[in-house]
């Protein structure tokens, strides 16, 4: 997608000098500041300490990760040490495992000169395919906005979305804004109420600069204003991301997810998550058996922002020595979701309804299957 009208992926590889650059998100949206991932540790950190994140996105940098691992060293103990590494980052994404496994299937069976080479082009595939899906999500999804769209008498449809699932979370497009992206393009008027999405604020921070670089109209919520908007009748519509869905169609995202279903069920909006298939966990049908990140306490008890004079800075908002948990996500159970917007179309959010659109995974155990 676009930044001050230039196209930009969030990852990618300069094939000039296969130097693997990310935009840093933790500078956004005062910055924007590009950097390079020279190592596999720095590729681990930057998806530990959130300059990438997003659950596509994610699995995206673990296998740049892994190329640069096996630039180092490629024998067997070694890529085990990288993928150990790697996944040690995030536990919740499931996407981070599913990247690994791809990786190491791609070099295993190779003579240990060919696997550097052959993990950066594994890297390059998976994140083509990881566009070409979420432009596909856009496509599906956009048949549901029109048809809301077509009811509205040319109102602006109004969307609620939650966290950031949009381009800055997957290498481009989005899964949840990219039906939005789509619209826009397609003329359709709507309005997107963001989350703001504490305690890291995705919501305040990314994607309201996504959309405000697209020239898409939205304003800024506090999270709990969802229910009461929707109360109002101010929602046609609820669209979010996903960091681990199970092959029953719970879907596990950002904390406060579950919150908004409820709200929508209660209130007859309509509740659509976009994901693409990597992050379906097919080991899994039990939602609560998904892990759930727990982060550091400092991201509640203190707010990140610009002061007056333009400068970053930190504040405490809590008194000293109060306690604070950090639960980074939740689970949506598949009763309160009205369906699954993934690359191949809509779902039913019901194991009969993935498991005919992906016949290839059968659904064999369960367990987190996270090693
Ligand atoms: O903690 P984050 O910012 O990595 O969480 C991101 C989300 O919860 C997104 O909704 C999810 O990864 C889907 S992204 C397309």
């Amino acid at each position: 997608m676009n930044v001050d009208g230039k196209p930009y992926r969030s990852i990618w590889r300069d094939p000039a000098n296969d130097r693997i650059r990310i935009i840093d998100q933790t500078a956004l949206p005062q910055a924007f500041v590009i950097r390079e991932l020279e190592t596999v540790d720095m590729a681990a950190r930057a998806i530990s300490g959130m300059l990438v994140r997003g659950a596509p996105l994610i699995g995206a940098t673990a296998a740049y990760g892994f190329a640069l691992a096996l630039r180092e060293n490629a024998d067997d103990q070694a890529m085990t040490a990288a993928r150990r590494r790697l996944l040690a980052t995030r536990p919740t994404a499931v996407n981070l495992r599913w990247a690994l496994d791809r990786m190491q299937a791609a070099v295993a069976g190779l003579p240990l000169p060919e696997r550097p080479r052959a993990a950066l082009e594994e890297a390059d595939r998976l994140c083509e395919e990881d566009v070409r899906m979420n432009e596909a999500i856009g496509r599906h999804g956009l048949a549901i906005l029109r048809a809301l769209a077509d009811e509205s008498d040319g109102q602006p449809l109004n969307i609620l979305t939650h966290c950031n699932a949009g381009w800055l979370a997957t290498v481009d497009w989005g899964t949840a804004l990219a039906p939005i992206y789509k619209a826009r393009a397609d003329g359709i008027p709507l309005h997107v109420w963001v989350d703001e999405t504490r305690p890291r604020n995705q919501g305040a921070a990314l994607t309201a600069w996504e959309l405000a670089s697209h020239d898409i109209a939205h304003t800024v919520i506090v999270d709990n204003a969802g229910g009461h908007l929707m109360q109002k009748g101010r929602v046609d519509l609820c669209l979010v991301g996903t960091d681990r869905t199970t092959a029953a169609g719970d879907v596990c995202n950002k904390i406060g997810t579950y919150l908004k279903a409820l709200a929508a069920h209660d209130n007859g909006v309509p509740f659509y998550v976009a994901l693409p298939s990597p992050t379906i966990d097919w080991s899994l049908t039990e939602g609560g058996d998904i892990p759930i990140e727990e982060r550091d306490p400092r991201e509640v008890t203190h707010l990140r922002g610009s002061a007056a004079s333009g400068e970053l800075t930190e504040i405490r908002i809590t008194p000293e020595g109060s306690p604070a948990a950090n639960f980074a996500f939740d689970l949506t159970p598949a009763r309160l979701i009205t369906g699954l917007i993934t690359e191949r179309g809509i779902a039913e959010a019901s194991p009969r309804s993935l498991a005919s659109m992906f016949p290839e995974h059968g659904v064999s155990r369960t367990g987190t299957g996270d090693d």
